[in-house]
């Protein structure tokens, strides 16, 4: 039997570690660090995610037969090369292809060069340059920080005044770091993830999800790292699909070989179904949050061997998906994405007919508490998103906790066109 370790402590790693408790390969799964609800489901060990030579230390001594890498800044760190040069199987990519999320600057580099659709752009360290290219250009203008940025490096300014003082913040405070600032064309249209496993030029497409970033109904509120997801997308064709998977995904992965830095993990595509066709918003090096917690239920081949096919460079078998429908709603603390309080009783999960990830959840004297904004993401099944939205509505009011909010309208962009 297999001994596997999950790297992160979110939904993401939850679903991922739900994932391999279903695979018949795995007697052992542990999760650095974890969360409340993973510690249930494999053994936590407090490591934390960038601790590279604290994993590698764990791995060896504990006989651990593959690594999978959860967040960026696991990735960004060198996890997979330090596991790689140390000869142990890991999922995810190396430092190198990490740069496709990590610097939106290579991203759009890359996009160009290979001839792979998104919006145009320029690149600035200079803030007179930027400012003076921003003046001369329609808005709203689309400002990205060029590094990790914790979901907080963007910044669509309506008019100019709001561009100054994002371009102030970005390249003379350096509020992210030092780095430059991507200016680039504002773009319409429905946004949707697709995330595919990739090994080298070999792409195995997932199913497409949507993402509701906004904390409140409507798309109203803040952006937050997201609150809610659901799959089968009524307003993205068969057609769709195929020219994102073939000239969006394929045609990236192998760019990133022409490169010299091949991707052997999760490459997502945050695409924009645009009046002129579908371009990329955004490529990320792992899994989505809250996406994967809606995708990896529907998978029916055994993960470990997709996850460990792509660590070592083989083929998978043909990868088998259910056909229905999920949808997950995030509760969240109140406050969030801007201040809120933690440590508040969590009861009643034991009456939900639900799957329930755990985002950021911990025990305190045997008692499950708050411990994040994103608290739990309870997962609707079913064969349509009506269905799949009704049972996950019906079980959410079964969680008892004094702090918790959630969107009530998850998937309403589905249910308006159905
Ligand atoms: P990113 O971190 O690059 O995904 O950007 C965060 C969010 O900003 C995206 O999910 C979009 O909603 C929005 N956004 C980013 N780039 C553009 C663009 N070129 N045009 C319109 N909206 C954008
Ligand atoms: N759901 C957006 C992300 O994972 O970046």
């Amino acid at each position: 039997m297999k001994k596997v370790l999950v790297i992160g402590s979110g939904g993401r790693e939850h679903a991922i570690v739900d994932a391999l408790g279903r695979s018949p390969q795995v007697g052992r799964i542990f999760c650095a660090p974890g969360n409340a609800g993973i510690s249930l489901q494999a053994t936590c060990v407090p490591i934390k995610d960038t601790d590279v030579e604290g994993l590698l230390g764990f791995a060896r001594e504990n006989g651990i037969d593959l690594t999978v890498v959860g967040p960026e800044a696991a990735l960004a760190a060198g996890v997979v090369d330090a596991f790689r040069a140390a000869g142990l199987a890991v999922f995810g990519h190396t430092k190198a292809a990490t740069q496709i999320e990590s610097s939106k600057e290579f991203a759009k580099r890359l996009m160009l060069k290979y001839d792979v659709p998104t919006a145009a752009y320029r690149s600035f360290s200079d803030y007179e340059e930027a400012l003076a290219y921003v003046s001369g250009r329609p808005f709203p203008a689309v400002l990205k920080y060029d590094g990790l940025a914790a979901g907080k490096g963007v910044v669509i300014a309506a008019d100019l005044e709001e561009a100054k003082a994002a371009l102030a913040s970005m390249l003379l405070d350096e509020a992210f770091g030092k780095g430059k600032v991507v200016v680039e064309d504002f773009l319409t249209g429905p946004e949707f993830s697709f995330m595919c496993f990739v090994e080298g030029r070999n792409v195995y497409p997932m199913p497409l999800a949507q993402d509701h970033k906004r904390a409140f109904d409507g798309d109203k509120g803040p952006n937050t790292g997201g609150m809610g997801a659901y799959t089968q997308l009524p307003f993205i064709t068969d057609e769709d699909r195929q020219f994102a998977f073939e000239k969006i995904l394929c045609r990236t992965a192998e760019a990133m070989v022409a490169e010299g830095c091949p991707l052997s993990g999760v490459l997502y595509g945050g695409l924009m179904k645009t009046p002129q066709g579908i371009k990329v918003i955004e490529f990320n090096a792992r899994f989505g949050d809250p996406e994967t917690e809606v995708v990896l239920p529907l998978l029916q081949s055994d993960i470990y061997d997709v996850f460990y096919a792509v660590a070592t460079g083989t083929q998978p078998q043909p990868l088998r998906w259910s056909d229905d429908v999920t949808l997950g709603v995030v509760l969240a603390s109140k406050g969030y994405p801007g201040k809120y309080e933690k440590g508040y009783a969590i009861e009643g999960l034991e009456d939900v007919d639900a799957k329930i990830y755990h985002m950021g959840t911990k025990f305190e004297d045997g008692r499950l508490v708050t411990a994040g904004g994103r608290v739990l993401m309870l997962i609707g099944q079913g064969e349509s998103v009506a269905q799949a939205r009704r049972r996950v509505y019906a079980e959410l009011g079964k969680v008892r906790c004094a702090n918790l909010f959630c969107r009530t309208d998850i998937a309403h962009c589905a249910l308006e066109m159905e």
